[in-house]
């Protein structure tokens, strides 16, 4: 194990590396089926994709192409404030393609909402929503993931790309962070 000094905030453990890989690469043998002769456009949502995304489109043995953008609607918090911004639009046109989205987490919905239609209104052939994370519980937005890896309670998660105010990201699992940590 890596020394951490992040640990300790952490309360628990809620998936472990390795079942973070043997889902994911269930997850990429999905795909493969849906995919194999359809050259699709994986996009992944920054940052919290960066890490599930590298390790879901090697789990995805087939021809593709790979794009970003970035969203935020979190200003550092924990809670969406529901106003979606474009951080970093996509830099390619996407008009006819079958894209597969990527995400860390589904959680308001908000997000991936905004972005559905957006890339509706941009000319996508086909959105497929896939995400690492699904806290149903708390959704706004009547909008569901068409792959989710784990269902997750309502609690605040950090861990392999998933951040509060930024950091946490490179802790290799999913853990619940402490309440004191974001209550400071
Ligand atoms: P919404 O609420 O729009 O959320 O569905 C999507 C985005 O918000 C971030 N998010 C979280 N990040 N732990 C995090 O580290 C969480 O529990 C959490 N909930 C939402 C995330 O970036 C996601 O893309
Ligand atoms: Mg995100």
């Amino acid at each position: 194990m890596a020394k951490s000094n992040m640990e300790q905030d952490i309360l628990k453990v809620l998936y472990t590396e390795e079942e973070i890989k043997a889902r994911v690469q269930e997850m990429g043998d999905e795909l493969y089926e849906k995919f194999a002769d359809k050259n699709p456009l994986f996009v992944g949502v920054l940052n919290g994709c960066f890490i599930f995304m590298a390790d879901l489109v090697r789990a995805t043995q087939v021809k593709s192409e790979l794009e970003f953008i970035g969203l935020s609607s979190y200003h550092n918090g924990v809670k969406s404030s529901g106003v979606v911004q474009i951080t970093r639009d996509l830099q390619r046109d996407i008009t006819d393609r079958h894209l597969i989205v990527v995400e860390d987490i589904l959680d308001s919905g908000n997000t991936l909402a905004f972005l559905n239609n957006y890339l509706l209104s941009k000319g996508a052939a086909s959105i497929t929503i896939v995400t690492l994370l699904d806290k149903p519980s708390r959704r706004e937005k009547a909008i569901t993931a068409d792959l989710a890896g784990f269902v997750v309670p309502d609690e605040f998660v950090v861990g392999y790309g998933l951040d509060y105010a930024q950091q946490y990201r490179n802790v290799p699992y999913i853990g619940v962070l402490k309440p004191e940590v974001y209550s400071k």
